[in-house]
């Protein structure tokens, strides 16, 4: 085999929305408005639209998104969040810088999400809320997810950062919890061009509360008037045209990247690489293509040889990294075992057939002769 496989084709997709962008940025530089103003109202718009709830706000990044909404929702000192161990570091980071301390849950071994009994097995006393992860654009049950969490009487927050436009029953993520929380980080399914994210929430006085804090803490309207201490986390102008340059074709792109998980999906169904698990009722935006496969490490080398680049998402789980061991107690088996299976195989929007019919082949060669087992 020939020729490098992109393992994101980020190229492809800003050649779609380059004329679009050029436009809009036009239109910002002749309004010399660069932070807020139409641009990010419009977006912002657009957005909650998308996310079928009224409100988003506009930030600078996914992790301010989460710190943000737990502080707007007055978690902090001596309270507790869960978080499944199995996520990118930012979801528990969001938890310590807002003070309060991240307990880390375990996972499915189908799905890799939070389930409803590894909630519970979390909750103590100073459980205040849980934030559920939508990782690698897939929604766990998010009625049985609520349940749990209204039983405990905990606020649901959902990391939605890989999940853009994921529904679950045709719901979007981000509309089941009190606060959805995005990055446009620029290789997520709707990405910036640079650091951006947004929450977005039903309930207009949290939407007010991430607003003021967004911005100093100013009160809104006024210039040197702040109510809260709040921090420095505005979308700006540049960044919300290309989010709705690209908003414009996130539907195509999470179609497209839904027919290549599907082609993987069939192609490696026999083998012991299968693709994670979705849930009844759930229509994933794959944001990431994981498989699980023992003996990870040799199988991405032997990838690599043949022209197919592989991620690992996450090496670590989040209970394990040196600075979040003072918040572990105990292990969580699942999460441990995926950290040294799963292998996240090239996905974008543009992949033709023959590329993931390559990288198809490619897995089975590199499986080949082995013994594997995938429990
Ligand atoms: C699951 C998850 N949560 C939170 C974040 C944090 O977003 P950001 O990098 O925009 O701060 C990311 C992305 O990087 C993510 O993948």
């Amino acid at each position: 085999m020939t020729g490098q496989i992109p393992f994101l084709d980020l190229a492809a997709m800003t050649q779609e929305v380059r004329d679009d962008i050029e436009q809009g940025w036009q239109r910002v530089l002749a309004s010399n408005r660069f932070i807020g103003g139409d641009e990010v109202a419009r977006f912002e718009a657009a957005w909650a639209g998308y996310c079928q709830v009224p409100h988003a706000i506009g930030v600078a990044n996914g992790t301010d998104a989460l710190q943000l909404t737990l502080t707007a929702l007055g978690i902090g000192p001596g309270d507790e969040v869960i978080v499944p161990a199995n996520t990118f570091v930012a979801t528990a980071e969001a938890v310590v810088l807002a003070g309060a301390v991240p307990r880390f849950a375990d996972v499915s071994p189908d799905t890799l999400l939070l389930t409803p009994e590894c909630l519970e097995a979390a909750i103590t006393g100073r459980t205040k809320a849980v934030i559920v992860v939508h990782l690698y654009g897939q929604l766990p049950d998010m009625g049985a997810l609520r349940r749990a969490a209204d039983r405990a009487g905990l606020a649901l927050i959902e990391d939605a950062a890989q999940a853009h436009g994921s529904t679950w029953h045709g719901r979007r993520a981000g509309s089941f919890g009190v606060a959805g929380c995005f990055s446009f980080y620029p290789g997520k399914n709707l990405g910036a061009f640079g650091d951006a994210g947004a929450v977005v929430t039903a309930d207009p006085g949290l939407a007010g509360r991430i607003r003021v804090l967004r911005d100093h803490g100013r009160t809104p309207g006024s210039h040197y008037q702040h109510e809260l201490i709040g921090t420095n986390s505005r979308l700006d102008a540049m960044q919300a045209v290309v989010l709705t340059a690209k908003l414009a074709r996130l539907d195509a792109w999470n179609t497209a990247r839904r027919s290549v998980a599907a082609r993987y999906r069939t192609a490696l169904a026999g083998s012991p690489a299968r693709l994670v698990a979705e849930v009844p009722g759930m229509r994933g935006v794959y944001h990431l293509a994981v498989v699980r496969v023992p003996g990870r490490d040799r199988v991405s080398a032997d990838l690599a040889a043949m022209g197919v680049p592989t991620q690992i998402h996450y090496p670590i789980p989040c209970h394990r990294q040196e600075p979040y061991l003072r918040f572990a107690d105990g292990r969580l088996p699942v999460a441990e075992r995926c950290a040294r299976e799963v292998l996240s195989l090239p996905m974008s929007p543009h992949l033709t057939g023959g590329q993931v019919d390559r990288v198809c082949a490619a897995v089975l060669e590199a499986l080949s002769g082995e013994e594997h087992r995938v429990a």
